[in-house]
């Protein structure tokens, strides 16, 4: 059992920037959480309160029901990985593993047992004996990730662990840690600002701007039902087409969004979703994903500008009066 519960949590630095507001959150047994949002939004910081590394301004901090507020990080049962991973460069990559294992006395014969069995789960048993400037960067992070695997945290922290490394590596390491997550029974903190690797790797993930959580649920409640335009920019590639100065009408109890004139049944979900509100006709701003746009004989004219093929998928950019629009049509052949 490893849940963690934050409550009412809030980060005042001494320079009396408020970097997290009221941060609610219950991490079940288990679970992966991903942090996602732009630069600046906070998530390291939420990250490092429950780490240990911060103070907590305001709120409360749970792990397995235990309040965590005072307790020291090394006594918090936790393990975090960082973006700059910082191995000690003089030692090799076992004494590397071994490192805390050895800090906390734990017997040499152990302490063996534990490094090979994370090395083999990691496939960087090849390179115990070497040290860390003989290996690659994806080595590297490797060898970070299992250096935090061998004390069986209860809850695992990420932060940014994958920024350093290049597209490809990158790729291949998210793999990586989705298999993990299978081998191991373990809490996930994750923290990133790539929608890509929030999207692929979470359970649930928590949204935040501006140090506000926005939204917090699955993948798919987050790309289906995003609750402002912050979400539905965020979540979603290519991003959401956002057409200004649009209009809600509402003709005989039925919802339509017009666009440029041009009118638009809204979906079954959506017309449920504006009666239980008793929503009047308004003007808003109309949010269409790439995908849900085809090209053809319709009623909306745009001009074309480029053009991408990417293999099997293209992508259009074009102008719809003001607008910039990407379409990406689904191939179905
Ligand atoms: N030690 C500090 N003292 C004062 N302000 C800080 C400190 N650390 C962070 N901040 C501020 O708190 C806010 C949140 O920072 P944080 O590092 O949590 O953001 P982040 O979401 O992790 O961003 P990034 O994606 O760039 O890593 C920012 O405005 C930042 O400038
Ligand atoms: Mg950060």
């Amino acid at each position: 059992m490893s849940e963690v519960i934050l409550k009412g949590i809030k980060k005042i630095y001494d320079n009396k920037v408020t970097a997290v507001h009221d941060v609610n959150l219950n991490i079940k047994d288990k679970e992966f959480i991903v942090l996602v949002g732009p630069s600046g939004c906070g998530k390291s910081t939420t990250l490092r309160m429950v780490a240990g590394l911060e103070v907590i301004s305001e709120g409360e901090i749970y792990i397995d029901g235990k309040i965590m507020n005072d307790i020291a990080p090394k006594d918090r049962d936790i393990a975090m990985v960082f973006q700059n991973y910082a191995l000690y460069p003089h030692i090799t990559v076992y004494d590397n593993m071994a490192f805390a294992l050895k800090l906390r006395r734990t017997p040499k014969a152990e302490i063996d047992k534990k490094v090979k069995e994370v090395a083999e789960i990691l496939g960087i048993t090849q390179y115990l004996n070497r040290k860390p400037k003989a290996l690659s960067g994806g080595q590297r992070q490797r060898v970070a990730i299992g250096r935090a695997m061998v004390r069986n945290p209860k809850v695992f922290l990420m932060d940014e662990p994958l920024s350093n490394l290049d597209a490809k590596l990158r790729n291949e390491m998210r793999a990586e840690i989705i298999k993990l997550r299978q081998r191991i029974d373990t809490t996930f903190m994750y923290v990133t600002h790539d929608q890509t690797e929030a999207m692929t790797l979470a359970d649930r993930i928590v949204i935040m701007k501006d140090g506000y959580v926005n939204q917090i649920g699955t993948p798919q409640e987050l790309f289906n039902k995003p609750v402002n335009l912050f979400v539905a920019g965020f979540i979603g590639m290519p991003v959401m087409n956002f057409f200004q100065e649009s209009k809600l009408l509402l003709e005989n109890g039925v919802y339509y969004a017009e666009i440029r004139g041009v009118k638009f049944k809204l979906s079954d979900f959506q017309q449920k979703a504006l009666k239980r509100k008793n929503q009047k006709a308004t003007s808003i701003t109309a949010g269409v994903r790439p995908q849900h746009i085809s090209v053809g004989s319709g009623d909306l004219s745009a001009n074309i500008e480029v053009s991408e093929m990417m293999g099997t998928e293209y992508s259009i950019h074009a102008m719809c009066g003001n607008d910039e629009v990407v379409i990406e049509p689904v191939n179905n052949t």
